[in-house]
């Protein structure tokens, strides 16, 4: 046994880190452990970090050769890959390493390997020599996120059929990339090696992308990936993936009215992430888990058993880093007795494609399924001068609002920069403010948030610019 802790987190990232930091702030004696060799967790090392920087430097290659010219700018773009995913990952060392500091700034102490609970008051950790190492603690928080779903009919082995964790560093751009779902990483990652040169077939399962999204994002974002010439199929099921020979793969997908065969030499297979949660003694401390193995958690995140929680990807709600960080510090503040406030209705959703799609609330579909009374109302970026000026004119905002109370019930986005902009809708609909409220709003000329303004204008049918 070494130290006692009042609290031990299990997992480093977006959840487990800053929950760790906050719980330090509040005064406790914290240790976080991690089984990976760096801090951070999916979302630093092979998610959300990694992924944006190659988006950037895609979408910077891509506009270097389609729209400079327009500009007036003339280049001779080269790809150097080897630089841009060494810029990649120099990215996400500085910013795993940032972790580092903000634990020892905060008096956090930080374990190095697989950590699992050992009883409701000690959690074992096993280093990468196999040693093990005991913590006491009055509390332990589960933050051990998640890990993508893998289905035996296309076995994930990261060199030709890849998960996103491989489909961030491929050593070459692949020749014709087959995308298995066309949810958020399907898109994503699909757009960075398209843009890049490569072949890039969609094949999704449902009757349109981006399932979460709000249905008219959905439409707009499958006109524009197929007018940049990505390959869709929609109401297509993958059945299977094989190998013909080293570099080159066979799928097999089934159609609405036909069946597909498609050669290729690189699979990513996209079809959602799972809650990790085995090693980690949750069985034996008699931990409950629903019957898709999310951990069951109470309003405060504890689970059934006393002075055991969790966070993040491990529980319900939308499997996203901001959420976990939400979780993260309404749980920690719950245990050192403070208000346990969290709504998942406010969180912001974020497609980092080109152009972005965003959202956050109710989407009308799902406005109309719970029985509300509703307005909306859509402005075109078209119609905004900054976004002439940027020569991004693809998109629209769109407000949903109740129709007596006016209340925002959902915004929703598509557009440039459109991830930047659905803060000011979260902060909104936090308030509870009203279509009009957002209409009365002063908001700076020229910029691309003038179209939300807009469009809570035109719920109440008086856009100017329109
Ligand atoms: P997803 O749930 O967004 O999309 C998976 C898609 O695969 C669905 O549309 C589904 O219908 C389709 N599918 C499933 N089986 C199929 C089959 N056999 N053939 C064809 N299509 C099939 O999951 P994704 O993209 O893997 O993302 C996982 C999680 O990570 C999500 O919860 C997402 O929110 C999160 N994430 C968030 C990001 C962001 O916030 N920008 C970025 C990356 C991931």
């Amino acid at each position: 046994m070494t130290e006692e802790f009042d609290l031990v987190v299990i997992g480093a990232g977006p959840g487990g880190y800053v929950a760790a930091i906050r719980a330090a702030q509040l005064g406790m004696k914290v240790a976080c452990v991690e089984k990976e060799k760096s801090l951070g967790g999916t979302c630093l090392n092979v998610g959300c970090i990694p992924s944006k920087a190659l988006l950037d430097s895609s979408e910077l290659f891509q506009m270097s050769q389609q729209e400079f010219e327009s500009h007036g700018i003339k280049v001779n773009a080269m790809l150097d890959l080897d630089r841009m995913m060494k810029r990649k990952v120099e990215i996400v060392k500085s910013l795993t390493m940032g972790i580092q500091g903000l634990f020892k700034k905060n008096k956090v102490s930080s374990f190095m390997g697989l950590g699992s609970v050992k009883s409701a008051d000690t959690v074992s950790i096993i280093d990468s020599q196999g040693k093990e190492t005991l913590l006491k603690t009055k509390k332990i928080l589960l933050a051990t996120g998640s890990v993508p779903v893998s289905i035996p009919a296309f076995p994930i082995d990261e060199k030709r059929i890849v998960s996103s964790t491989g489909a961030l560093s491929f050593p070459e751009v692949p020749g014709h990339l087959v995308v298995i779902g066309g949810g958020v990483i399907g898109l994503e990652l699909g757009s960075v090696w398209h843009r890049l040169g490569a072949k890039v077939t969609v094949i999704e399962f449902l009757d349109r992308l981006l399932p979460g999204m709000d249905r008219d994002c959905s439409k707009l974002m499958l006109q524009i990936l197929k007018k940049e010439g990505i390959e869709i199929h929609l109401q297509t099921k993958v059945e299977s993936v094989s190998y013909v020979d080293d570099c080159s793969l066979k799928v097999q997908a089934t159609g609405k009215s036909t069946n597909l065969e498609i050669d290729c030499d690189t699979v990513l297979v996209a079809v959602g992430r799972r809650p990790f949660s085995e090693g980690l003694g949750l069985q034996e401390a008699g931990i409950e888990k629903d019957e898709r193995g999310f951990v069951k958690v109470d309003s405060h995140f504890q689970t059934n058993v006393n002075g055991i929680y969790a966070i993040g990807d491990l529980i319900e709600g939308p499997m996203l880093a901001h959420k976990a960080e939400e979780d993260g510090v309404a749980c920690v503040e719950g245990m050192a007795g403070m208000a346990v406030h969290h709504d998942y209705s406010r969180v912001p959703s974020v497609v980092y494609t080109h152009p972005e799609v965003a959202g956050v609330g109710l989407t009308e579909e799902e406005a109309l399924e719970k029985g509300f009374e509703i307005k909306t109302a859509k402005f075109p970026f078209q119609a905004t001068g900054r976004a002439r000026a940027l020569g991004e004119t693809r998109g629209f905002v769109k407000v949903i609002a109740e129709k007596k109370k006016d209340e925002i019930l959902g915004v929703h986005m598509i557009g440039p920069r459109v991830s930047e902009l659905i803060a000011e809708a979260v902060l909104a609909m936090e308030y509870r403010a009203s279509a009009e409220d957002i209409a009365r709003t002063c908001h700076a000329h020229p910029t691309l948030s003038e179209a939300f303004r807009e469009a809570a204008l035109a719920v109440d049918s008086r856009a100017i610019h329109m």
